[in-house]
């Protein structure tokens, strides 16, 4: 019989670094010609995030914030070792990876037989020759895709990538998740969402470019919005319920993300916009995810959070409230992390 664990991680790319280079994207950010005179030096910074910055550009900060989410990658993990899943089902961002100038599905899932991937240089393992090698389930993720097709959700599919082996939202989930590298040998099943929707090819779904400006009408099309994702996410979870499988599903992705948030001139998150989400995820207040604008989505720089709808969505189908939850905050390393464990029982 059927069995879910839902999961969330965050799959912060600068956790594959070493500390000294943890603020990298803050760094960058700093370097806005449009920055404010004010916010152009820690004089002019909220206290807090002085602190972390402290007279070491946030090295000592940087370790902090890595034993912290490294903390939340174990307790994710072992929970996941304890459910010995069939497969793991894996929402995450595609951000101008495989969604390219040659097509932009709203999500799709990846059929594959198998993955192939490795960590990028100068890593924190000190890895040069490291290759993961893992399953798909091609069965399962083809009835996935039959099952939502013929309830209305028109997934997008695919049996090999079309450009990169596989985004950085599953690659990095792997890594974290085998942070202690005692291996990870689990199937899965990455279902890609286009979270990036206006910005994914006007920006590549990545840092904005200081030497030319993005005016309206060279933006995307939109991402679908959190109401659908909630919805493709209850969906995924009915069928998953009704099949023999026990699947442990994943949302992989920060919160809102320093460099996608306009009223904060890029530099930091909107992490009041996302306590309010935490909140109302924490306490079962479903519906509010449900009805969460896009538009907010995209003023707070939440839109990684997509993933996460469709997990909320699960939660709800499943009629489950979230047993183990954290929320890792910051100033200076881009984006606000949380985590999640929410078991059958
Ligand atoms: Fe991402």
């Amino acid at each position: 019989m059927a069995e879910i664990l839902t999961l969330g991680i965050s799959h912060y790319p600068p956790l594959i670094g070493p500390d000294e280079r943890m603020a990298y994207i803050f760094k960058r950010m700093l370097q806005n010609p449009k920055l404010p005179e004010k916010l152009r030096s820690p004089q002019g910074w909220p206290e807090p995030m002085q602190a972390e910055w402290s007279n070491d550009e946030g090295a000592e900060a940087a370790g902090r914030h890595r034993q912290e989410l490294v903390g939340w990658m174990r307790q994710v993990r072992n929970a996941l070792d304890e459910f010995k899943p069939d497969f793991v089902l894996i929402w995450g961002d595609d951000q101008y990876e495989n969604f390219r100038y040659d097509i932009i599905p709203p999500f799709c899932i990846s059929a594959y037989d198998n993955f192939s991937f490795s960590p990028p240089a100068n890593n924190v393992w000190s890895e040069t020759e490291k290759v993961y090698e893992l399953p798909g389930n091609k069965v399962a993720a083809k009835f996935l895709a039959t099952r939502l097709i013929e309830e209305g959700f028109d997934t997008a599919y695919a049996y090999k990538p079309l450009h990169h082996p596989l985004g950085h939202a599953f690659t990095n989930a792997i890594y974290y998740l085998d942070y202690d590298r005692k291996g990870f040998d689990y199937p899965i099943i990455p279902f890609a969402i286009n979270c990036y929707g206006r910005k994914v090819i006007a920006q590549k779904g990545g840092m904005p470019a200081f030497d030319r400006d993005v005016g309206e009408e060279d933006l995307d099309p939109p991402a679908p919005t959190p109401r659908r994702l909630f919805d493709l996410g209850a969906a995924t979870a009915r069928i998953l319920k009704e099949s023999p499988y026990r699947v442990a599903i994943l949302a992989s992705s920060g919160w809102s993300h320093a460099f996608l948030v306009g009223k904060n001139h890029y530099l930091y998150p909107d992490t009041p916009a996302d306590r309010q989400l935490y909140d109302q995820l924490c306490a079962g207040d479903y519906q509010a995810w449900r009805n969460y604008p896009s538009k907010t989505i995209e003023e707070s720089g939440q839109q990684e959070v997509l993933n996460w709808s469709c997990l909320v969505g699960a939660l709800n189908e499943l009629n489950r409230k979230p047993k183990i939850t954290g929320f890792v905050d910051t100033w200076i390393f881009n984006s606000s992390k949380v985590f999640l464990i929410a078991p059958e029982k």
